[in-house]
């Protein structure tokens, strides 16, 4: 993904706590109480990940319980992603946390996905729940709640070949692992860092991300979409400033720019392995899937004590891709591409949501 800046952070150090957002169990219990289950399968559908945290899904509900499931192509990263394969991408891990939501509160999902999605008004996919007399399974929705993006320095201990023989298990052929320590491991950190740096220059790019940037309170609580400075890790002092004096233009400033590619490179150093997806497939139905590995695979990830950091300008810039493509996997698409490793203190999610009215028309 993109850019800039954005995944990226001030140098300053000071700490701060990084409050949980919308997402601590106690919170969402409480506020779910009264909800109906559907409404439940769409708020922990919709804590997916999606590039620039753009949260790209629409929703229709009918009253059988089926769903009717669109890419917003409002929503759409146009300069990064014109093709808008990382929205289907992250469409598809909303789909994967629905069916597991489903599956956690006594439901079955039958998912049907529509061929050639963005030539069918943009609708990803027809669902429809069944419940099927599971008892509820609290494990299940705590795992969605604790998936995050972590863009933190990882411990660099290789990564240990039980953990990484059961991720690739996840959805083997598609999910391949790379060991940091390894010349692959080497070449993909190289890569990632200009990829990133090339970005990060490019004037599209930096005017496509600052308008995903929520740096205020205020934007942060009533869009609550989009990157904060909590999500991309700025915190103590860098983070109060940002918060308080910096507007989203300010993001394409050469010194915000360069904190970030700075901070890139510390996080190339920084960690045990890579995870790159691939498919031998070039459709719509290829992106959902991936977007459904991704998801699993984040989520197994924190239950490893493995943080999963999705690193994607390497697919997103051309002449880096190719060079990827002559040098990794030949013969395979690469369409994902994250940073992993373990680390000891896990925090909290901190990034916001939409409530499930912004994104579903109840019928
Ligand atoms: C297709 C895709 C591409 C992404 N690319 C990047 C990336 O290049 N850099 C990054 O820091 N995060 C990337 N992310 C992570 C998102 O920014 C993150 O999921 C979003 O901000 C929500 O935060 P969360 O995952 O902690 O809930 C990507 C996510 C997806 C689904």
């Amino acid at each position: 993904m993109k850019p800039l800046i954005l995944y990226s952070t001030f140098a300053l150090t000071a700490m701060i706590n990084l409050s949980c957002a919308s997402c601590t169990s106690e919170k969402i219990n409480n506020s779910m109480n009264d909800k109906t289950d559907v409404y439940k399968i769409l708020h922990y559908a919709s804590l997916a990940g999606s590039s620039h945290n753009s949260q790209p899904w629409r929703v229709e509900v009918y009253p059988n319980d089926s769903l009717t499931v669109y890419a917003d192509t409002t929503r759409l990263l146009k300069v990064v992603d014109p093709k808008g394969i990382e929205m289907l991408i992250s469409v598809g891990a909303f789909i994967e946390n629905l069916d597991i939501a489903a599956t956690a509160l006594g439901y079955d999902a039958e998912i049907t996905l529509v061929e050639n999605s963005m030539n069918s008004a943009s609708t990803v996919a027809g669902i429809r729940l069944r419940k099927n007399g599971s008892a509820q399974n609290s494990e299940l929705l705590k795992e969605l709640e604790l998936r995050t993006t972590l863009r933190i320095p990882f411990d660099t201990l290789d990564i240990k070949e039980d953990d990484w023989e059961k991720l690739v298990a996840l959805s083997p052929g598609n999910i391949h692992f790379i060991p940091s320590s390894s010349a692959q491991g080497v070449f993909i950190a190289n890569k990632e860092l200009e990829a990133y740096t090339i970005q990060a220059f490019q004037k599209e790019a930096q005017d496509e991300l600052a308008n995903w940037m929520r740096f205020s309170n205020k934007d942060v609580n009533t869009k609550r979409d989009g990157l904060t400075p909590a999500g991309m890790g700025i915190k103590g002092i860098a983070g109060f400033f940002v918060r308080n004096f910096m507007k989203p233009e300010d993001s394409k400033k050469e010194s915000f720019i360069q904190s970030g590619v700075d901070k890139t490179k510390k996080q190339v150093e920084n960690c045990g392995g890579w995870i790159l997806i691939t498919t031998e497939k070039y459709d719509d139905e290829e992106w959902i899937n991936i977007g459904r590995i991704y998801e699993r695979l984040n989520i197994a990830c924190r239950s490893l004590n493995i943080g999963f950091h999705p690193m994607n300008q390497i697919v997103e810039v051309p002449q880096i891709y190719k060079e990827l493509s002559e040098n990794i996997l030949q013969g395979k698409e690469i369409r994902f591409a994250a940073r992993i490793g373990y680390v000891s203190d896990f925090p909290a999610p901190v990034s916001k949501r939409r409530p499930v009215e912004a994104f579903t028309v109840f019928h």
